[in-house]
């Protein structure tokens, strides 16, 4: 297997991907890349639903392919795991990601600390000819702040806070972020898989 097509249209999690996959030997190409179009909807229950309900799609139109996807979003423990699946959508796909956060940060005034508790979650699934449809998980752990801070990364990052840098993940460096995030750690978990598969070989990874 030496191609693989990641779904997505976002630049910043392809150089994250190949990054990741850099010590293996496999062309990683966009969709827009591999010359594939696709709308998938996201109206699946769940993180894995959504992601698996993409790879099964796209991997009609490149059936000799493997095919990754990803989908991710913001739990917060106070307004029971909301956003969530809807992340993205929250008031509106149109509506700013500044008013989105403005509100989020009014819906948990005067809560104390100890429950802003939140997370971010990705889930990433591959689709693999001859070897079906799985997943992986990861997550971030951190809290919803006072107040919207940093200009990096994108969404809800100006006010998720983590605790092992104390500021948002909107101040950390790409970088920072990556070795860390969810989607890092998730897409981690998938190498360790596909190796543990024999899909990836071990001598292709360092
Ligand atoms: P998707 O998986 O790219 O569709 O992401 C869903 C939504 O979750 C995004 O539009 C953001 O609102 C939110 N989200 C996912 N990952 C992050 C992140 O790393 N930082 C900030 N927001 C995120």
């Amino acid at each position: 297997m030496n191609r693989i097509i990641f779904a997505t249209g976002n630049e910043n999690k392809m150089k994250e991907i190949k990054e990741i996959l850099s010590d293996c030997n496999l062309e990683i190409l966009s969709m827009k890349e591999a010359g594939i179009k696709a709308d998938v909807m996201e109206d699946g229950t769940t993180f894995e639903e959504n992601a698996c309900k993409k790879v099964t799609e796209i991997a009609k139109l490149a059936p000799d392919d493997m095919i990754l996807a990803d989908d991710s979003g913001l739990e917060i423990d106070y307004l029971n795991k909301e956003p969530g699946i809807y992340s993205a959508r929250y008031l509106g796909e149109d509506t700013s990601y500044d008013i989105k956060n403005q509100t989020l940060l009014y819906r948990l005034t005067g809560v104390e600390k100890e429950r802003r508790s939140a997370r971010f979650v990705c889930a990433i699934a591959a689709a693999v000819p001859g070897s079906g449809v799985f997943t992986t998980r990861g997550t971030i752990e951190g809290y919803i702040g006072w107040k919207i801070a940093g200009t990096n990364g994108f969404g809800y990052d100006p006010i998720f806070y983590v605790d092992d840098y104390g500021c948002s993940t909107a101040e950390l460096t790409m970088e920072q972020k990556n070795a860390c995030s969810h989607r890092g750690n998730a897409l981690r978990a998938m190498k360790q898989e596909l190796m543990h598969r024999g899909i990836l070989k071990v001598h292709q990874a360092k």
